[in-house]
This record gives structure tokens, C-alpha cells and sequence, in this order.
């Protein structure tokens, strides 16, 4: 049976779109290397489908040890490619860390594709490519922006990398431009777990909740908003991954209309800091400690996807709510804290 290799499998968007691929009937092979996870995400994939995927724990900047890795599985018969550094930060103070790992990385993973005839590759964009768009809803067609960080460079330099080789080879490529991806698997197996202190929102909330952090800071409510805090497009984590099978079934049956398409994933809808945070409390009932603090460098005023195209030429429409989002990602944290 032909396998999709799905690398960065045991991150957070990665292991929900192998349990999503595995209830498909995909049989998959993850390639990681543990540097933002843990071996455990396998015993939650395997809980939620009754099924462990091969892995193989492998550093994807090893040129030769990904080139034997294709020697020994020599029936891929697609790729979705998660694996990145994916910290703005960090990106900003060692950008070559970011260059290397997102783009050198692409490079010897496409080479193997043009090498072996693998036709079907899938990719994880961010809307981060847009800037701020000059208009809402963004749609796939909105201008790219010079890159504000190192990190959304490297989804820029990779989406035009993937383009080119796919006009240059029988290579067949998506990528998808995800929104803010939030919340976990509906059984609680499985979810986001960053390594120290959270970047993003949801994960701030939620460890604010559950006392391993005193007070969330709330970036700046003076922007030119309804409430003076940013807007985002937050898409539930279960119907990102739907997302990969839908593309990756798109690609294996040749219906695509081009040999490099991308579709914006989210939900179309924008929410504010402030509507997540109040949205929390209701959902969960806690009261969440927060204060107003200043603007956080780099932060667009508000993103929020046009997924007209998905929507139609995909199929795919996000169908889970920001409430069932953010219930899902406290009943992650409770139980990764052990709180009843
Ligand atoms: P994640 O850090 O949870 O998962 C990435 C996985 O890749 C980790 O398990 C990590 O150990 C692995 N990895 C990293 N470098 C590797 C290497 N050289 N070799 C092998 N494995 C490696 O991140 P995520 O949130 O699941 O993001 C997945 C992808 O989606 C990334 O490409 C990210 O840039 C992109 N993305 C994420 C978001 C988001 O908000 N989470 C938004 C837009 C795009
Ligand atoms: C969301 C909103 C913050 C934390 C980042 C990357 C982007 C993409 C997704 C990969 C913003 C506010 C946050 C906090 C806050 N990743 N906030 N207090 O900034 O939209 O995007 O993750 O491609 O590239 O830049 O997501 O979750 O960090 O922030 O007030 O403690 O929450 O200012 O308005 P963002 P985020």
C-alpha cells in the first residue's frame, strides 16, 4: 500500500491531520525530529485511531539521511510538508536557523520528489504572507507583502521554490495559507503543547487559566478597531486538518487546474483579542486575569481569509465554531495539567 509522508507529524497541526489522514485511509509515515514535540503525541494519535504510524525521527537539514530514508520508503505516494521552525521571534534573532531549516529543508525534500517521481506535495503556507492586506476579506489573489520577519519570509521564498519546480517537473503542489489555527482533537489526545512560555493567544489563555501563568497580556486596544484590540481569523485545529486530506485527495486524483494552487484556510470570519478572551470565559466559565499592555511590535491590525475559493474548488468549509475551538483547548490543557 502506498503511504503519505507527513513531515513534522507529531507537531500540532501535523498529528491532527495524520489522525485526519488515517480515518481517511491514508497509510502514513511521519518524519520528525522532536524539536517541538514529544514522542507521546504518537501514543494520542494511536489512542484517537487505533492505528501508530511508522516514524521515523530524522533531522530533515540531514541531506543524506532524508536521501536514505526515500531508499527505504520507496512508495510515497504523496507529502504533506508541516515541518518548520515557526517562531517570529526567534526568526528575527537567528534568521539562518529559519533560512536552513524552512527553506534548505524544502530543497532536499523537493529534490527527492523531482528524483523519484513523487507528484503530489502538500504545503503549509500562513497568512502572514499578506501583511496587512489593503482590503478584507483577504483573497488568494491579494498582493504578497515584503516579509516582516525571517519566519514569513521563509513561507514566501518556499511558495515560489515549490512554484517553480513545479512548472519544471511533473511535481503537483497546494498550499494552503492557514489563518490562526486553534484548539485540539475533540477526545483531548491530542493538541497544542508549546516548549516554554506560549507566543500565541489561545495557548496563552489557556495556561493563564490553569495558573501556570499569572496574567495574559493583552497587546495594544487602541488599534482602529470595534474594541481597539486586533482582529484574526481564528479556524478550528479539526477542520485545518480536513483541509490536508481534501487538498492531498485533490492532487492524487489529478483535479487540480494547476500545477501550483494555493487556497486560504480559515473561516472568513474575524474575531478580536477581546471577543476570544470574553468568548473564553463564557465557554469555559473562568475568569481570565488580563491587562491592557502596549502594542506588540510587527502585529497587523486585522487578517481574516476570503475562503470563497476554498469553499468552492476544494469543497472544504470550516465547520466547527470558535466556542467548540476554545472548550476543546481547555479540555487539552486540563488534562495535560492534570486539573480536574
Ligand atoms: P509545530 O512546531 O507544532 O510542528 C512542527 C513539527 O516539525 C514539530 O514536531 C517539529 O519537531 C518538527 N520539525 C521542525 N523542524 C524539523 C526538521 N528539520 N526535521 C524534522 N522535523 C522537524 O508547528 P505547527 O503549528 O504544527 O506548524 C506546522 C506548519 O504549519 C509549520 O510549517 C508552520 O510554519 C505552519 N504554520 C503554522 C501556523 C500556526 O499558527 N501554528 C500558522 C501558519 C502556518
Ligand atoms: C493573535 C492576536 C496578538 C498573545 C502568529 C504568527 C503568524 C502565524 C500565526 C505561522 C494578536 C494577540 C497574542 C498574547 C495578545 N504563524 N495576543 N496577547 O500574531 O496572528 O500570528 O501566529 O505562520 O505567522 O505571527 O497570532 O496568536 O500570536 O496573536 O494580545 O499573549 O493575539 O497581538 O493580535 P498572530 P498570535
Amino acid at each position: 500500500m502506498k503511504r503519505i509522508l507527513v513531515t513534522g507529524g507529531l507537531g500540532y497541526i501535523g498529528s491532527h491531520t495524520v489522525v485526519e489522514l488515517q480515518a481517511a485511509g491514508y497509510k502514513v509515515v511521519i518524519i520528525d525530529n522532536l524539536s517541538n514535540s514529544t514522542m507521546d503525541v504518537l501514543d494520542g494519535i494511536a489512542a484517537i485511531s487505533s492505528e501508530r504510524p511508522d516514524t521515523e525521527i530524522l533531522d530533515l537539514r540531514d541531506k543524506e539521511k532524508v536521501h536514505t530514508f526515500f531508499n527505504d520508503y520507496n512508495n510515497i505516494e504523496g507529502i504533506i510538508h508541516f515541518a518548520a521552525s515557526k517562531a517570529v521571534g526567534e526568526s528575527v534573532e537567528n534568521p539562518l536557523l529559519y533560512y536552513e531549516n524552512n527553506v534548505g529543508s524544502l530543497v532536499y525534500l523537493l529534490k527527492e520528489c523531482r528524483d523519484r517521481g513523487i507528484e503530489n506535495f502538500i504545503f503549509s503556507s500562513s497568512c502572514t504572507v499578506y501583511g496587512q492586506p489593503d482590503t478584507l476579506p483577504i483573497t488568494e489573489d491579494a498582493p504578497v507583502k515584503p516579509a516582516i520577519s525571517p519566519y514569513g519570509n521563509t513561507k514566501q521564498i518556499s511558495e515560489e521554490i515549490i512554484r517553480d519546480l513545479s512548472h519544471a517537473s511533473n511535481l503537483r503542489a497546494i498550499s494552503l495559507r492557514y489563518f490562526n489555527p486553534i484548539g485540539a482533537h475533540g477526545s483531548a489526545e491530542i493538541g497544542e503543547l508549546p516548549k516554554g512560555v506560549p507566543q500565541n493567544l489561545v495557548p496563552y489563555i489557556t495556561q493563564t487559566a490553569a495558573g501556570i501563568r499569572e496574567e495574559l497580556s493583552v497587546f495594544g486596544n487602541d488599534y482602529p478597531t470595534p474594541d481597539g484590540s486586533c482582529i484574526r481569523d481564528y479556524i478550528h485545529i479539526v477542520d485545518l486538518a480536513k483541509a490536508h486530506v481534501i487538498a492531498l485527495q485533490r492532487l492524487i486524483s489529478k483535479e487540480n487546474t494547476d500545477d501550483f494552487e494555493i487556497f486560504n484556510v480559515g473561516t472568513g470570519k474575524g474575531s478580536s483579542v477581546l471577543e476570544v478572551i470574553h468568548a473564553f470565559e463564557e465557554v469555559t466559565g473562568n475568569k481570565l486575569n488580563y491587562k491592557i499592555v502596549d502594542r506588540r511590535p510587527g502585529d497587523v491590525i486585522s487578517v481574516y481569509a476570503d475562503t470563497g475559493k476554498a469553499n468552492r474548488v476544494l469543497g472544504w468549509k470550516a465547520e466547527k465554531t470558535m466556542e467548540e475551538a476554545l472548550a476543546s483547548a481547555w479540555a487539552w490543557e486540563k488534562k495535560v495539567r492534570g486539573i480536574q
